[in-house]
């Protein structure tokens, strides 16, 4: 565990404290309409213990950035949380003006209030060290009527935001349940040793962050199982014929990340190719609509996508987790959304809840396949909500707002 206080050392220290919690609900907003994830439910945890133990519970958290179309006010985001909660929650519609204060200042013992986006103010996002951040208006106005500060913005802790990063030189500052949980089980990898077989399996349409993982902990993990676009890329540097883009796609998902990670990839193949396991069969849309399959090897030029892995695929990569130890997956092996091409990341998955391996489940997408195919969520020892964050706790990368709330431990 990081050395970093908990809501244990809260709960000891504080009685109907006001306390300002840093949440993560940031979320996919789809016709305007904020639609509900697990960061409403994890992040829901955190804030009933605080209510239930009778303390001033004021939330700040960010949705989407300037200039982006899911940049928005949070009083749908109050709305979804309060279903969670079971408690309705007040929304104000003020990030740390007089109406923020009051609301700091008013709210009763057990109250939920949920300020407006943060990133609605310029001092959340200027571009300061932390101890800076500690000295904007946006800290010192909420700081001032508060007791403490508790950071339970996990998936967020890789930004050196205000919000994030300046509250903990002038609270006594907390790690919330959620940046508790999601440390232990992310960082893992990079903190643990296993005595047995890691197998990490990796895919998605990030294969640029991907392949950053591959390079930084190559030497922690026995075998990477490649699908999705990173799968595609290694095997067009093996000699395969798939990995491009076809006419009409654009280049961004393989030509430019083919382009950037080209040595990379050769070099990876080169000196530890026995380490990484590539599709030996890929699905495309056959004349009837239905799933085909088809050879790697028979593939003589790309003329349709593979939006998911091969059924052999599918059985090779789960007798590598069936005598693993520890298995760590960021990025789906396919379009499950399109039950068609569920395969590939519902077989991996299925495989890691069926044996009692050690077990992370990353990103958001990922982790929106737990609840789509109706798997248990706690057969898998953890599965994260966070996106960023996950890829730098996987590379072993500190997350700076996890460094100031150890840097700035209560005594
Ligand atoms: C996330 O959704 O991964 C976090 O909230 C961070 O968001 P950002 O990438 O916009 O900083």
């Amino acid at each position: 565990m990081g050395s970093f206080a908990t809501l244990d050392q809260f709960a000891d220290r504080f009685a109907e404290a006001s306390v300002l919690v840093r949440l993560d609900l940031n979320s996919p907003i789809e016709d305007g309409t904020v639609q509900d994830n697990r960061r409403f439910e994890r992040h829901a945890r955190t804030v009933s213990e605080l209510a239930a133990d009778g303390h001033r519970v004021i939330c700040l958290a960010h949705q989407g950035r300037p200039g982006r179309d899911d940049f928005t006010h949070l009083d749908q985001h109050a709305d979804v949380f309060s279903e969670h909660l079971d408690q309705q929650i007040a929304f104000v519609a003020d990030v740390h003006g007089e109406d923020a204060v009051a609301a700091i200042e008013d709210a009763d013992p057990g109250e939920v209030v949920l300020l407006d986006n943060v990133r609605m103010v310029e001092d959340e996002l200027a571009d300061r060290e932390p101890a800076e951040h500690a000295e904007s208006d946006l800290v010192s106005q909420l700081a001032a009527p508060a007791d403490a500060y508790i950071n339970d913005a996990y998936s967020a802790a890789h930004r050196t935001h205000a919000s994030l990063v300046g509250f903990p030189y002038v609270l006594p500052a907390y790690a919330g349940r959620v940046m508790e949980t999601e440390y232990e089980a992310n960082s893992a990898i990079a903190r643990r040793s296993f005595d047995g077989k890691v197998t990490m399996v990796l895919g998605g349409t990030k294969a640029t962050d991907v392949i950053g993982v591959m390079d930084a902990i190559g030497d922690k993990v026995d075998r990477f199982c490649l699908g999705g676009i990173v799968g595609e890329l290694f095997l067009r540097a093996r000699g395969n014929p798939v990995g491009v883009d076809l006419p009409g796609e654009g280049t961004a998902l393989f030509g430019e990340q083919w382009e950037r990670n080209e040595e990379t990839i050769r070099s990876m193949l080169e000196e530890r190719g026995d380490q990484i396991r590539l599709p030996v069969d890929l699905a495309y849309v056959g004349e009837d609509g239905e799933r085909a399959e088809v050879d790697v090897e028979d593939i003589d030029e790309k003329i349709t996508p593979f939006p998911d892995v091969g059924t052999q695929t599918v059985r090779n990569y789960r007798e590598e987790i069936v005598d693993s130890e520890a298995v760590f997956v960021k990025g789906a092996l396919g379009l499950f959304e399109d039950e068609r091409f569920s395969e590939g990341t519902v077989g991996v998955l299925e495989a890691i809840a069926e044996t009692d391996c050690f077990s992370v489940v990353g990103g958001g997408d990922t982790s929106r396949a737990i609840g789509m195919y109706w798997l248990d969520e706690d057969s898998f020892s953890h599965v994260s909500i966070a996106g960023g964050a996950y890829i730098k706790a996987l590379t072993g990368e500190p997350l700076v707002a996890i460094e100031v709330l150890e840097a700035n431990e209560p005594e």
